[in-house]
């Protein structure tokens, strides 16, 4: 694409993030990009925002037959109907931006493989943290061997949950569907509060961080449904906030460690303050200790003004290298990790289950009943099933890096 070329944009996609996308682009003159087509599952559904009837379709082909679009936004709900939109694309050598991060989570290898073979590209940078430029800062800014860690809130839903509940009493129900109202909740929202939004961006921030894909099953992931009045009080007595955090971190040069889980978070730390559907990241690094970025994370605008950021980018022919996968030393994954937890569980031969290689602390009583113990993290995975009995709640409690805060 030359840097005069309009950019016609075939959208696929029109719920909250695909209707965001056409008001912003409305907005965008500078971007001299129109969007041509956009093809959605039912034309004649009710929506917030009204397009130019003529521009709905939904036929697939008549944007990936249109030789006119030369650039596919994809923002469908569905990760099948995603992949099937985002691999044809790719195939036919037509660029695309996406913001299915479960999609890309689970097919990221393939997608870099189609990137290269049919010489074209893929952007994704609004599929983690909305509207923060995470991505394509871990992928050129920080193109080098100094990054440490890469930990926070990646999720707004859970975290205007949290925010609710813990600063504003509110009951975790109401503070979920007003999530759902808000359009930051995932179509099925036990993907924003079990843990696995947070996972699907850790996972595409680690291939941008330190050039190494995982699997979404080897990653232990943990949310915050089963959270109790118990553990806010808990955390308020510590004078603590319970966030939902993902981090990925280089525990030996040659070794990191990921999972998502609730941590108990202190004041001192950046992420203490990031309240309501806000996300933010904190990049640790040799030489630069800690920076912090923090924005909106989750919502129709500021999603779309990430996607606005990659159409740009296109035009000036911008692709991910994915340069540190060709670094040749890579860090390979461990979860021979021991971490600090607390567990609340009501059935009391659970801690007996569960491999602790040692108890530091236990509170039993009539109703509630935790333990604070040190536990590898290969174990935590394989007593998964454990940690979803009912009555059952575990949090992180950071142990990496506590001597550089
Ligand atoms: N459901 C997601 C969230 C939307 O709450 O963060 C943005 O990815």
């Amino acid at each position: 694409m030359s840097i005069e070329q309009t950019i016609n944009i075939g959208l696929f996609g029109f719920g909250t993030v695909g209707q965001g996308i056409y008001q912003v682009m409305k907005r965008a003159t500078n971007a001299h990009a129109v969007i041509r087509r956009i093809c959605v599952r039912d034309i004649n559904k009710p929506r917030k925002v009204t397009p130019e009837p003529e521009l709905l379709t939904d036929d697939e082909s008549l944007i990936l037959n249109d030789p006119d679009i030369n650039l596919i936004v994809e923002v469908v709900d569905s990760p099948e109907a995603s992949y099937r939109i985002v691999t044809s694309a790719l195939r036919k050598g037509i660029p695309v931006v996406s913001g299915n991060k479960a999609m890309i989570a689970r097919h990221l290898p393939e997608l870099i493989d189609l990137q290269r073979r049919y010489d074209t590209a893929l952007l994704y940078d609004a599929s983690s943290c909305g509207s923060i430029p995470v991505i394509r800062n871990l992928e050129e800014y920080y193109d080098n061997d100094l990054l440490l860690e890469v930990k926070g809130i990646l999720n707004g839903s859970s975290n205007y949950i949290l925010s609710r509940v813990f600063d504003h009493n509110e009951e975790y129900a109401d503070a979920l569907r007003r999530a759902q109202e808000l359009g930051f909740a995932e179509s099925d929202p036990s993907f924003d509060i079990e843990g696995f939004d947070s996972l699907f961006k850790l996972i595409i921030i680690t291939v941008h961080a330190l050039g190494v894909y995982v699997a979404p099953d080897r990653i232990f992931t943990y949310g915050i449904s089963s959270l109790s009045s118990f553990d806010i009080q808990y955390a308020r007595e510590k004078r603590m906030k319970i966030k939902l955090v993902a981090q990925v971190v280089k525990v030996e040069p040659s070794k990191f460690t990921m999972f998502v889980m609730p941590e108990f978070v202190s004041p001192s730390k950046y992420i203490y303050s990031v309240d309501d559907e806000y996300n933010g990241v904190v990049i640790r690094g040799e030489c630069y200790d800690r920076q912090f970025m923090f924005g909106k994370g989750a919502g129709s605008l500021p999603t779309a003004s990430s996607i606005l950021s990659d159409v740009m980018a296109r035009r000036h022919g911008y692709r991910y290298e994915y340069k540190k996968m060709n670094y040749l030393e890579l860090p390979g994954y461990t979860t021979d990790v021991e971490l600090r937890v607390y567990l609340r569980f009501t059935d009391r031969m659970l801690p007996d289950s569960m491999p602790f290689v040692r108890i530091n602390e236990t509170y039993i009583s009539e109703h509630n009943n935790y333990i604070i113990g040190d536990i590898l993290l290969s174990d935590l995975i394989a007593c998964r099933d454990l940690l979803s009995s009912p009555g059952t709640f575990i949090a992180n409690i950071p142990r990496f890096f506590l001597d550089k805060d």
